[in-house]
């Protein structure tokens, strides 16, 4: 059976390219051509809503360069891929703070979220501009500020605090590539008890197949939630 929420932390584009003497930006746009790859196996495999962490708010500490590219990147996904995802009828949303990027950049995730938006399939979640950190931070300010001026309750539950949040679903299965083995300021709230794999792979090689094998990992784990 395949995990409902899947979240996948793509790293090692930078590495790829370094492997082939090619730009890191190069081992960027590959790894963008990976997400429709693995978007679509998703799909295949029944998993529900796919979150892919692919800029987190630690990202802007690189080179100018790069980030610029990085900002360009989900125009050019987009431009190739988006007609695609309407036609296989997978939802674009996102998670994180879509106003610290470029107005252009902005533009065409808010067009691509709008277009698929009645789609039925495959949530496809890009956490962009995501921090775990600061997602509990901005949740917290906004219930703080709600009971401030009486709309509600000091009565918060662990499910309703959920709401709060950009993603608020538990995830059941956490995919990191490259061989890093930490969560780098990833769903730290939402990965309470969701199962680890972690592959050498780097992003950009990442396929279906992999995924498959992840899966596989997934359903041999015994999930036990704090009981026997
Ligand atoms: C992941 O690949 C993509 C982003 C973080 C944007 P990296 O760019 O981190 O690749 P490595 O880790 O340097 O190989
Ligand atoms: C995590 O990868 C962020 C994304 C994949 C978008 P990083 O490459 O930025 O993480 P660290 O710096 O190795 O922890
Ligand atoms: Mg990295």
């Amino acid at each position: 059976m395949a995990p409902k929420t899947v979240a996948i932390i793509m790293d090692g584009n930078g590495r790829w390219a370094k492997k082939r003497g090619l730009p890191r930006t190069a081992g960027h746009k590959k790894g963008a051509d990976t997400i429709r790859t693995v978007a679509l196996a998703a799909q295949d495999m029944g998993i529900q809503k796919l979150i892919l962490y692919a800029f987190s708010t630690e990202n802007w500490k690189r080179p100018e360069d790069e980030v610029s590219y990085l900002c360009k990147l989900p125009g050019l996904f987009f431009n190739k891929f988006i007609n695609e995802l309407m036609e296989k009828n997978i939802r674009v949303t996102f998670a994180g703070e879509l106003e610290k990027f470029p107005q252009t950049t902005q533009n065409v995730i808010n067009k691509a979220v709008n277009m698929t938006k009645d789609n039925t399939g495959l949530e496809l979640c890009l956490a962009i501009n995501y921090g775990s950190r600061r997602e509990m931070l901005l949740g917290m300010k906004k219930y703080a500020d709600e009971v401030a001026q009486g709309k509600r309750e000091n009565d918060l539950t662990e499910e309703e605090f959920s709401k709060y949040l950009f993603v608020p679903e538990d995830i059941d299965l956490m995919i990191r590539t490259s061989g890093e083995e930490r969560l780098s300021n990833f769903m730290l709230w939402q990965l309470a008890y969701t199962e680890f794999y972690f592959t050498d792979v780097l992003w950009p090689d990442f396929n279906k197949k992999e995924l498959i094998k992840a899966i596989e990992y997934y359903n041999g784990r015994d999930r036990r939630f704090g009981g026997i």
